[in-house]
């Protein structure tokens, strides 16, 4: 079996990827690189033991994409990682975000469903915005984005959505991601943020490893037990293997709905000032913090209602957060072992 993975030497494509690879199942990678580097193919390559097809190309092509699915006409599932991820750089550059996550987008559903090929989205939590029940469940209403960002994948689902209805046997799956954390156990992949990570794990890391000063906790005075925000962060290879039992599932599955939505989450809500306590539990490490203004647009609490994707897919998260945070760090540890 052939798997076509978008975005595939991203931070969470790359855990999707290694995965499928240890399953037997023959992976295509495609990426640009904008986001990523080479190296990661390096580190897939020495998990797995075996390398993925890779090229590098812009999704955003038609005439690479074409060429692609030429060159692979018995690819049989896609899952579709690739885009921009920036909430900031969104809103200072919007065109930049709506043309790379929809026209990408465009691209891919153009020939799954002209081959009726399983596609699967990365959606994410960011479509709920500041939910009235708690936890979210997929039937919640969406609310108006509050970024660009935020705005691709809502429209991304509506086109996914409107696809779908045009052309019943397309199925897909859309994924509602909440907050990704982690690393493979290995140490050999993770995540690589470009610049001033703008994410909680990853500046909480490199604050741990001397490269930032000090955390800042954004806003202590909310309206939750401590104070300060809430969310439901997942281990990357619960959320890597999300997307492998979903693919099974689409695959397999025979005259249900064309196009399902699922959270991927845990279920549990966790503060900022909790996960560092866990943090600071997991390592043996001190995490030097303060806490500051809230940061606009943040969403108070934020975490999954998981019954569906459990009881459908039998998909269940398995790892703690300690484990997910250890990870964090023996994978901030190593890059730098890496650099130096
Ligand atoms: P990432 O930036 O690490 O991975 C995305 C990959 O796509 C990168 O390797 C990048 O180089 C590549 N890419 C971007 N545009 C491309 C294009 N036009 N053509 C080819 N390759 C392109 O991001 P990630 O954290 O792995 O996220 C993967 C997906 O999950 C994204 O769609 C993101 O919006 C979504 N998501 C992420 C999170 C999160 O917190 N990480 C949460 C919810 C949803
Ligand atoms: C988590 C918590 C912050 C940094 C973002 C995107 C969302 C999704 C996931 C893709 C919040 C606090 C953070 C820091 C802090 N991505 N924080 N100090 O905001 O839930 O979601 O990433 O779809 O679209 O908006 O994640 O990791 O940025 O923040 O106190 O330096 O940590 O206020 O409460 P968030 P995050």
């Amino acid at each position: 079996m052939k798997i076509l993975i978008t975005g595939g030497l991203g931070y969470i494509g790359s855990h999707v990827a290694t995965l499928l690879l240890q399953n037997g199942v023959d992976v295509v990678v495609v990426d640009n690189l904008e986001n990523s580097r080479i190296q990661v193919l390096d580190g897939i390559t020495s998990i797995t033991g075996s390398a993925p097809v890779f090229k590098k190309l812009d999704v955003g092509n038609e005439t690479q994409m074409d060429e692609l699915f030429t060159e692979h006409p018995d690819i049989e599932g896609v899952i579709h990682f690739a885009a921009y991820k920036s909430v900031g750089e969104s809103v200072s550059e919007p065109l930049r975000y709506y043309k790379n996550n929809l026209g990408g987008l465009n691209q891919l559903l153009k020939h799954s469903i002209n081959k009726t090929i399983p596609f699967i989205f990365s959606s994410s939590c960011t479509v709920y915005g500041q939910s009235e029940n708690l936890p979210i469940s997929e039937d919640e209403p969406l609310k108006p984005a509050t970024s660009p960002y935020g705005n691709t994948k809502k429209i991304g689902e509506q086109i996914i959505q409107d696809c779908c209805k045009a052309h019943p046997d397309f199925s897909t799956i859309l994924l509602r991601y909440f907050n990704p954390v982690g690393a493979h156990d290995s140490a050999k992949i993770g995540e690589y943020p470009v610049g001033v990570p703008q994410n909680l794990v990853p500046f909480l890391t490199q604050t741990v490893k001397g490269i930032r000063p000090v955390l800042k906790v954004f806003g202590s005075s909310y309206d939750t037990p401590d104070g300060t925000c809430i969310r439901d962060y997942i281990h990357v290879m619960d959320l890597a293997q999300a997307h492998v039992d979903s693919l099974n599932y689409l695959l397999n599955k025979q005259n249900s709905e064309s196009c399902e939505v699922y959270n991927v989450g845990t279920g549990n809500g966790v503060s900022v000032l909790e996960l560092i306590q866990m943090f600071e539990n997991a390592t043996g490490k001190k995490v030097s913090y303060e806490l500051s203004e809230p940061r606009t647009g943040d969403t108070i609490a934020a975490y999954a209602d998981v019954s569906k994707i459990e009881r459908e897919i039998g998909w269940k998260a398995r790892y703690s957060l300690e484990e997910a945070l250890s990870s964090a760090w023996k994978w901030e540890e190593m890059l730098h072992k890496k650099l130096e």
